[in-house]
């Protein structure tokens, strides 16, 4: 038999609360967290129907964030993932926003690019464009599973002056495609990781040296993001305690680059800053801490948290909002669930990157 309910104590949650982020007005502060799920199998990397279920089972969400889709086909760095730089992709997108719109949700799209973390196999035979010429010695998912990256070619001028312009491109297209906005994906160990991180970046011009050259490249492309909207509709996401092979380190140093990139951000017109933090369950309020009180707007919590923590980094004053990726997997109904205090179905990891409809839309809501 199901727990009794004592449904003031479950409805009286700081998550359930209202809250501006930005221009987003969210009915509550369960984000959907992007997730990638390598659904876009077809050639043209478009989001189809199946894309328009998932989404819409989710929109209870306070706000969606989507999975990452390519800012162009050079951003490309894993296998059956979307893009925004086709018109055929504008009009799959379309109809994902058109479904959770019409069930009263809203939602931004992630702008992705892969940088040197992809593989010649995904980009017609060409070697990925990082920094510099360093191999990030990371893995990328290819259509015959994870292959190690190769030493990229460096990005010339020419080559980052058009990826701010894809990037700006695939902005004013998630905009005709219906999105209430978009999210720069500057997490992990992508581009803008790439550009950021010292040991990746040894480049000597105006997107290299210190800290400011190596985090012009990200702060160029907020303002490009930005151009197309009329107002705060842009988060930036990042991830500060990413630790991964010998290359990406949270150490002293990369938290320095971090506390100086959150304050820059100051200057430009974000949203929310979305932070993930370290892999810790429970979530340590305070490594979120440290960035609250260098970002002045609204902030977005991740990695870990459930229903109790994700409560108490509200509360706290921590965060304005908690986003949940493996759990808004697992569960479409995931607000729903919070406010009844039910229980959480668990996720397969088998499903997350593959399947068709299976482990995608054929999750069930709470009876
Ligand atoms: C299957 C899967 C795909 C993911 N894809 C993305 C992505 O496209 N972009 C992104 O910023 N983070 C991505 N993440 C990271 C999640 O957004 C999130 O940071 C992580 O799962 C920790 O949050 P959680 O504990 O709520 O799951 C992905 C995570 C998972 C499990």
């Amino acid at each position: 038999m199901r727990t009794t309910l004592t449904l003031p104590t479950a409805l009286d949650q700081p998550l359930l609360r209202s809250v501006d982020l930005g221009d987003f007005r969210l009915p509550n502060r369960v984000v959907m967290a992007p997730a990638t799920r390598a659904r876009a199998a077809g050639a043209g990397l478009v989001p189809t129907d199946l894309h328009a279920v998932y989404y819409g089972q989710r929109a209870g969400a306070g706000l969606i964030v989507t999975e990452g889709a390519w800012v162009s086909e050079r951003a490309i760095g894993f296998v059956n993932v979307p893009g925004i730089y086709s018109e055929e992709q504008v009009a799959g997108w379309r109809r994902v926003t058109d479904v959770v719109h019409a069930l009263g949700g809203r939602i931004v799209l992630q702008l992705w690019h892969a940088g040197a973390v992809s593989h010649p196999d995904l980009l017609g035979g060409e070697p990925p464009a990082g920094p510099s010429a360093v191999d990030p010695r990371e893995k990328a998912f290819t259509r015959s599973g994870f292959k190690e990256t190769v030493t990229p070619r460096e990005m010339n001028l020419a080559d980052i002056e058009r990826t701010v312009a894809d990037f700006g491109a695939a902005s004013a297209n998630a905009r005709r495609a219906g999105f209430d906005g978009v999210e720069v994906a500057a997490l992990g160990v992508y581009l803008f990781a790439q550009f950021l991180n010292p040991r990746l970046n040894r480049r000597t011009d105006v997107y290299g040296g210190g800290r400011a050259g190596r985090r012009r490249l990200l702060l160029e492309i907020v303002d490009a993001v930005a151009a197309p909207w009329d107002g705060r509709c842009v988060g930036v996401r990042v991830s500060p305690y990413w630790d991964s092979g010998d290359r990406f380190l949270a150490d002293a140093s990369t938290l320095a680059d971090y506390d100086e990139l959150v304050t820059a951000l100051n200057d430009h017109p974000v949203a929310y800053l979305h932070l993930r933090g370290p892999d810790l369950t429970p979530p340590d309020l305070g490594s979120f801490a440290r960035y609250r009180h260098r970002f002045d707007g609204p902030l977005i919590v991740n990695n870990g948290f459930d229903r109790a923590t994700a409560n108490a980094a509200v509360e706290s004053g921590t965060a304005d909002a908690v986003s949940f990726a493996r759990h808004f997997i697992a569960n479409p109904d995931l607000v729903t669930r919070f406010a009844l205090d039910r229980d959480l179905t668990d996720g397969d990891p088998a499903t997350y990157y593959s399947g068709g409809a299976e482990g995608y839309v054929d999750y069930p809501v709470s009876g």
